[in-house]
């Protein structure tokens, strides 16, 4: 005969073993993680104890600036091999792209003796700055849309800091 109290305690043992299950798999499922068999787990706790944050700062990009402080000059003439099919850095010498001499500071689509400017370039800024040429450079059509010069762009920070503190140096 199944009286009251016989109920709870069978109810209780019952609850006591689903508790008792419970803990164990949490604690094998926590060991489980710690001993870095499990990829997701893992992956979850290292941003958890912040190692993640450390390994992004390391690779985190250094800033434009710094690089220009310290850009190899040398270095940048000859990354300009790779502009001078259409442009000559002697004041006046334009050709398929306006000459390049004083860049640096000086007016965007600025060159009166050079006729085919698109006008996409000083729509955007109205100073080449060592920024807007940074951006330019890094992706011509991206950030001057509708631009005619035909260039894919120097994907490395480098390259263009050691060319943009070369093409400085020209007027100097
Ligand atoms: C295939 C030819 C070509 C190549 C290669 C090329 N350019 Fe140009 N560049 C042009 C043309 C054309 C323009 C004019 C663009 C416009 O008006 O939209 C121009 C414009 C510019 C301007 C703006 C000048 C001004 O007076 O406002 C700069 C700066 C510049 N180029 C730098 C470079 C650098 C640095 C490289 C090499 C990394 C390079 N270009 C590679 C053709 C070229």
């Amino acid at each position: 005969m199944l009286d009251t109290m016989t109920f709870t305690k069978a109810v209780g043992g019952l609850c006591g073993a689903l508790l008792i299950f419970l803990l164990g798999k949490w604690a094998a499922e926590e060991l489980y993680h710690v001993g870095g068999y499990h990829g997701k787990e893992v992956a979850a706790y290292v941003i958890d104890t912040g190692e993640d944050d450390a390994a992004a700062e390391e690779e985190a990009p250094v800033d434009f600036a710094t690089l220009l402080a310290s850009a190899d000059v040398g270095k940048g003439e000859k990354v300009f091999g790779k502009c001078r099919a259409c442009h000559k850095i002697e004041d006046g010498a334009n050709g398929t792209g306006p000459h390049l001499y004083g860049i640096v500071g000086r007016t965007i689509g600025g060159v009166d003796g050079f006729g085919s400017y698109s006008g996409a370039l000083d729509a955007v800024a109205e100073v080449w700055t060592a920024e807007n040429l940074n951006g330019f450079l890094e992706n011509p059509r991206g950030w001057a849309p509708g631009t005619s010069m035909s260039y894919a762009g120097l994907k490395k920070p480098e390259d263009r800091a050691n060319l943009i503190a070369w093409l400085d140096t020209l007027d100097d």
